[in-house]
């Protein structure tokens, strides 16, 4: 589970777009300037943003924070955000242009422990599921700080990143896991780039190929079929897997209970919790999947 932060470390804030540049057909990514929220915001938390103009009464999106960027003395500048355009919310961002402004609120929910009592580590991705993850890899390999904290993490420490994606037309750049000093291993539904078939079949293939291999921890963000047989995957091979769940938000801050998700209690009771403020990030053993 992430930790806890106190809830005055969000910010709200009018800030503006440095650019806004297409990824693939569907995928953009935004850098905004806000020196106080890259100060602060850290691996695994997200940011609720609406276009600032216009009267259009368009809730938040929560997006991933992806990326922080430094100023010319290296001091935390602007973040970054990767999203898919699947609404009109997201269509309206994707034609947003730099020097315009957006209502920015954030970071929001807990983010990743800053250290992982793990050796060996699978991040495992679907869709726009692997925005995460980049911030993630930096920061447990030491390559960025992120909230202040720079780590010095076991040396030994190796992460792969396997990212399934319906077909290689789709797949957006991965050079910056590459260079974070990641291992990306890929697979498409169709077989056109990676190993052919879902992320579970190439963790499976992963561990045929190296023998007594077996990660430490396990990491997923995807849309809620994949984050459940990852989880269960894990389970049956005795690995600790931590989900990011990406339940559709409205509010961000607990208001509104649009985010909530069915979690295991300690007495084996299933309660309904607010992923926004009480997640993104679950034990996968946790969450009581469909
Ligand atoms: Fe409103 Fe979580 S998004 S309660």
């Amino acid at each position: 589970m992430g930790e806890m932060l106190s809830e005055s470390c969000a910010t709200q804030a009018i800030a503006r777009i440095i650019s806004n540049q297409q990824l693939t057909a569907t995928i953009f990514r935004i850098e905004i300037e806000s020196p106080e929220i890259a100060a602060t915001v850290r691996p695994g938390q997200f940011l609720m943003v609406r276009p600032q103009a216009g009267n259009d009464p368009l809730l938040g999106r929560p997006l991933a924070l992806y990326d922080i960027q430094a100023d010319s003395c290296g001091q935390p500048h602007s973040f970054s955000l990767v999203y898919q355009v699947f609404g009109r919310g997201t269509a309206r961002l994707s034609q947003m242009k730099p020097g315009e402004e957006l209502r920015v609120w954030g970071p929001l929910g807990h983010p990743f422990n800053a250290e992982p009592a793990a050796t060996d580590i699978w991040f495992v991705a679907g869709g726009i599921g692997y925005t995460p993850f980049l911030a993630l890899g930096k920061w447990w390999l030491g390559r960025s700080a992120f909230g202040g904290k720079i780590l010095s993490p076991d040396q030994n420490r190796k992460i792969e990143f396997i990212y399934g994606a319906r077909s290689a037309s789709v797949l957006p750049p991965l050079d910056e896991f590459l260079e974070a000093g990641m291992t990306v291993s890929l697979c498409t539904d169709d077989g056109s780039r990676g190993h052919p078939g879902r992320v579970t079949d190439l963790m499976t293939h992963r561990l045929d190929k190296v023998a007594d291999f077996i990660p430490d921890l396990i990491v997923a963000c995807g849309p809620e079929p994949m984050l459940a047989a990852v989880s269960r995957w894990a389970d049956s091979h005795s690995v600790r897997c931590l989900v990011s769940l990406e339940n559709q938000m409205a509010c961000g801050f607990g208001a509104c209970f649009s985010c909530v998700a069915p979690i295991r209690q300690v007495d084996g009771s299933v309660d309904l919790r607010r992923v926004c403020i009480e997640g993104p990030i679950f034990d996968g053993r946790q969450v009581a999947w469909h």
